[in-house]
């Protein structure tokens, strides 16, 4: 049975901020925050945004944030932008696939940028309740690595989950409230998993979106630089 989304340990009218906000699983996130009562205000961004962020212009990262920074701070923050396959590039199947252009342009996307994410906008996040979850992947991780291949893909996540681990660590020193996760949204119907039978075996993007609410509702600073499946259940790194 699935349980109600309440919200309930963000306070009445708290502001969330979702970067990626055009992307499929960053939209689901931004509407289910506008629909929730207890959201007062919700800040989208993504390469196309006022400000814009761009995780392939490092300046634009800072940017964002110092516009934001006089709006006040933020309850919860998704990092919800991330690539897959592009323009030209499909997941490498082996070791003779490897380049350099697809390798850099992951690693950009899904790691580089959220390092810098990461840099500039904890320093946004709420002190009494902040809560930031940067959206990752199973296939990061290296202990559950069973099959092999996606190699810029597994790699760009897996170092990303470092970096959030690391900076949980840095954060909780002075920002002791502070919840920072790396978070699995499961197989999720987006334009990420559409080559990949992503419509047959994802889930709608407003389900994942409301899965994962419940599980950043439910975290508490003890568990801040953990790595969580939208169940909640905790993975191997
Ligand atoms: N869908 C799944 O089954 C699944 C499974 C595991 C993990 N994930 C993770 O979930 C996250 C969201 O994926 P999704 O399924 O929602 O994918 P999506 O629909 O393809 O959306 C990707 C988002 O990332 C943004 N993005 C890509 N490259 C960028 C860059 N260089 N700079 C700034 N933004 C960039 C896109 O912006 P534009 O609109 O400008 O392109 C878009 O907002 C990703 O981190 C992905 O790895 C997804």
């Amino acid at each position: 049975m699935t349980t109600a989304l309440t919200l309930d340990s963000f306070p009445l009218g708290f502001r969330a901020l979702v970067i990626g906000a055009s992307g499929g699983i960053g939209q689901a996130f931004v509407q289910a925050l506008r629909a929730h009562p207890r959201c007062a205000e919700v800040v989208g961004l993504h390469r196309r945004s006022q400000p814009r962020l761009d995780m392939d212009d490092e300046a634009s990262i800072g940017q964002a944030a110092d516009a934001l920074r006089a709006g006040g701070t933020f309850h919860l923050i998704i990092h919800a932008a991330g690539v897959l396959h592009g323009p030209g590039f499909m997941p490498e199947k082996k070791l003779g696939d490897l380049n350099y252009a697809q390798l850099e342009a992951t690693l950009r996307a899904n790691t580089l940028g959220p390092a810098l994410v990461l840099r500039h906008f904890v320093p946004l996040l709420d002190r009494q309740r902040g809560v930031l979850a940067l959206l990752s992947a199973k296939v990061g991780s290296i202990g559950d690595n069973r099959l092999g291949g996606w190699y810029s893909y597994r790699a760009s996540k897996a170092a990303l989950n470092m970096l959030v681990k690391t900076a949980a660590i840095e954060v909780a020193r002075s920002h002791p409230q502070a919840v920072l996760i790396s978070l699995h949204p499961g197989t999720v119907n987006t334009a990420l998993s559409q080559p990949f039978r992503g419509a047959h075996i994802g889930r709608a993007p407003h389900e994942a979106a409301a899965d994962m609410l419940r599980v950043l509702d439910r975290l508490t600073p003890s568990e801040s630089g953990g790595f969580f499946s939208y169940t909640g259940e905790p993975l191997p790194w």
